[in-house]
């Protein structure tokens, strides 16, 4: 028996970094799992490895800084699977520039990524998660909510917010629909090789300073969303929870 059985799971930013590594699991668990993401032949490659697994996917092409997307991911996976269990908000970009170098166009792309989508897809799934009595919604935070990374103003704000967003949801939602958030310490992802040498430097410093002495994998995440996610997690509720190998103590 999976611990997601019967569940319909809508993950975005799912065709790389953790949200693959969560689409996986979730559907190894049972879900059915709706990929989303902006790369058509990167979705169709992590549905099919899903499928290869046994499992059960679908994907939807949508741009996160894009609102109109929004409501044919929400249409997509009632139209297949009939209905939304988990929302797991996880697409997000990251922006190294410091206030004085950052753009008004690069500041409302980041929070319209990392911060408007969640809130659209939230408001679109509130219908369906009432109308079953159940829901869990996960939003993907990061340690930059709680100590802001130098030079990265947009980011830091975004996942701030994320924090604001996660709590006032759980607020207002319960006790049909829960919501958390999980803030990641350094992840290897593509996310983390592409914020360049110099972040890289930074990023290595920071690990060699946590206890458990390396950065996570997309699995160490995939496995705190499955708990949140899961029913195992019913009392759980507007809380950020840190997987960062002990960074944040
Ligand atoms: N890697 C880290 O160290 C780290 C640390 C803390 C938080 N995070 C957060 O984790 C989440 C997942 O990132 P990741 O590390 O797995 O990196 P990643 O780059 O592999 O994943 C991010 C995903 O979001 C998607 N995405 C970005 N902009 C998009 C857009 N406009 N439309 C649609 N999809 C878009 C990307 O295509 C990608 O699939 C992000 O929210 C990120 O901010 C990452």
């Amino acid at each position: 028996m999976g611990r997601l059985d019967g569940k319909v799971a809508v993950i975005t930013g799912s065709t790389s970094g953790m949200g693959r590594a969560s689409a996986e699991l979730f559907a190894k668990e049972g879900a059915k799992v709706v990929v989303v993401g902006r790369n058509e032949g990167r979705a169709n490659e992590v549905v099919e490895a899903i499928k290869a697994e046994g499992g059960e996917a679908i994907y939807v092409i949508a741009d996160m800084s894009n609102p109109d997307d929004m409501q044919n991911i929400v249409d997509t996976a009632v139209n297949e699977y009939g209905t939304i269990d988990v929302l797991f908000n996880n697409a997000g970009m990251f922006s190294l520039s410091p206030i004085t170098d950052l753009s008004l166009e690069e500041w409302n792309n980041i929070l319209a990524v990392n911060l408007t989508a969640a809130f659209l897809l939230t408001k679109l799934a509130i219908p369906i998660m009432k109308e079953n009595g159940k829901g869990s919604i996960i939003n993907t935070s990061s340690s930059a909510a709680f100590s802001p990374k130098y030079g990265a103003v947009g980011y830091v704000t975004s996942k701030h917010a994320i924090a604001g967003l996660t709590k006032s949801i759980a607020m207002e939602l319960g006790p049909d629909i829960r919501c958390n958030s999980i803030a990641p310490g350094l992840i290897d992802t593509p996310m983390a090789a592409a914020a360049g040498p110099e972040a890289e430097a930074a990023g290595q410093a920071m690990v060699d300073a946590t206890p458990m002495k390396r950065k996570g994998l997309g699995e160490d995440i995939a496995y705190a969303a499955l708990y949140l996610a899961s029913d195992e997690s019913t009392f759980v509720d507007g809380q950020i929870i840190r997987v960062d190998g002990g960074e944040g103590i």
